[in-house]
């Protein structure tokens, strides 16, 4: 009898839309064409692996979740010293116990769903032994060697529709309002919803802003008859005085500061300087919330199939990416190596400023 294929799935860091989509695919690639097949889903991440936790998973548990948000098989973070070891909570290094759950269930592989630091890790996993796929999961679209990732575009739609909502009532009353988004140190998803809403100012993390500069677009605006701004903020957004401070000193500034976020600082500036009303919006993890747009799932959908390709053709040590839409396998190294930030010079920087978005620079 030909020997069982046993494969370990795991979703994990934070969630984002399209996660179920890509376990589906994954799940029903795998059974359409392998014999003989075990799928084991890690419940919360790698704590399944280190715990021995999972679910024994049928071709019933990959049916009805294309549009269901979150992640059947739940998730968590994992310490992690870079390049070096993954830590529990109490500071131990789990990687003896996730290898020891590996052979116990004799596995094929484990794939990794999941953003930057699951890159990291499951590299650190390859380094130990175990053959490792990935897929970029991440409303951030940040990870290198991808030129987009799911759950993006579902946060893109999510936070373009904030800002339009914001537009009516920025309007009645002549008001400026800093919309925060997500996306950690990156600026792709405010950026995308930014210009896709209409907004008047956008701010990110890659192009640092002069809050003086910023007053007096604003101020220009009213000089026009246009009595409310709309401010597309990122939450990694910087000042240019933020930007000349090193990574500590910025750190035991956030500490020290009375503002909760970067908006609610701006917006308390701004609004001494413009003398205009100023209000803020924070979507937060709503961002992150729901069921995945079409094109997520039609990604997620490219992304599992893809992965269960290399399942079967026992390539390991790669993250699925897509490159001008091509699908590629990335070596994992190379995914796990550095962030993506957006490049100062990425054509929709010049699309937003061509429409007369201020990157307040
Ligand atoms: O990486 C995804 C993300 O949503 C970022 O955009 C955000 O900075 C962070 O995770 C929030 O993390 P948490 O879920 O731990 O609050």
């Amino acid at each position: 009898m030909k020997r069982k294929t046993r494969v370990a799935l795991l979703t994990s860091g934070g969630d984002c839309q399209g996660l179920n989509a890509t376990i589906r695919a994954i799940g029903k690639t795998l059974f359409q064409y392998v014999d003989n097949l075990e799928i084991y889903g890690m419940y919360d991440g790698y704590r399944g692996l280190i715990e021995g936790d999972y679910l024994y998973m049928d071709a019933d548990n990959f049916s009805g979740i294309i549009n269901l948000g979150g992640t059947i098989l739940g998730t968590s973070r994992l310490n992690f010293v870079p390049g070096k070891a993954l830590l529990d909570d109490e500071g131990n290094d789990v990687m003896d116990q996730m290898l020891a759950t590996y052979n116990r269930l004799n596995l094929d592989c484990i794939i990794c769903l999941g953003g930057n630091g699951t890159q990291k890790s499951a590299k650190l996993l390859q380094d130990a032994g175990m053959n490792i796929i990935t897929l970029p999961k991440t409303i951030d679209n940040d990870i290198f060697g991808t030129d987009e990732t799911f759950g993006f575009q579902s946060a893109v739609d999510i936070a373009t529709d904030v800002m339009d909502s914001i537009h009516t009532t920025a309007t009645a009353h002549s008001r400026i309002f800093v919309v925060e988004c997500m996306g950690r140190d990156a600026g792709w998803l405010t950026l995308s919803a930014g210009i896709a809403a209409g907004a008047d100012a956008i701010l990110i993390p890659e192009i640092p802003y002069d809050i003086n500069k910023l007053a007096a677009y604003i101020d220009g605006r009213r000089r026009k008859g246009r009595r409310f701004s709309i401010i597309a903020m990122a939450e990694g957004a910087l000042s240019r005085e933020a930007k000349q401070l090193s990574e500590d000193e910025r750190r035991q500034l956030k500490k020290e500061n009375k503002f909760s976020s970067v908006s609610y600082e701006l917006a308390d500036k701004l609004e001494k300087l413009t003398g205009q009303e100023t209000r803020v919006v924070i979507p937060g993890h709503y961002q992150r919330g729901g069921s995945p747009c079409p094109r997520d799932r039609v990604l997620a959908t490219r992304f599992g199939t893809a992965a269960a390709r290399l399942v079967m053709e026992k390539k390991y040590g790669y993250m699925v990416g897509i490159v001008k839409d091509e699908i590629v396998a990335v070596p994992l190294e190379t995914a796990a190596s550095k962030t993506k930030f957006l490049p100062v010079d990425h054509p929709l920087i010049q699309t937003a400023r061509d429409v007369g978005v201020t990157f307040g620079d």
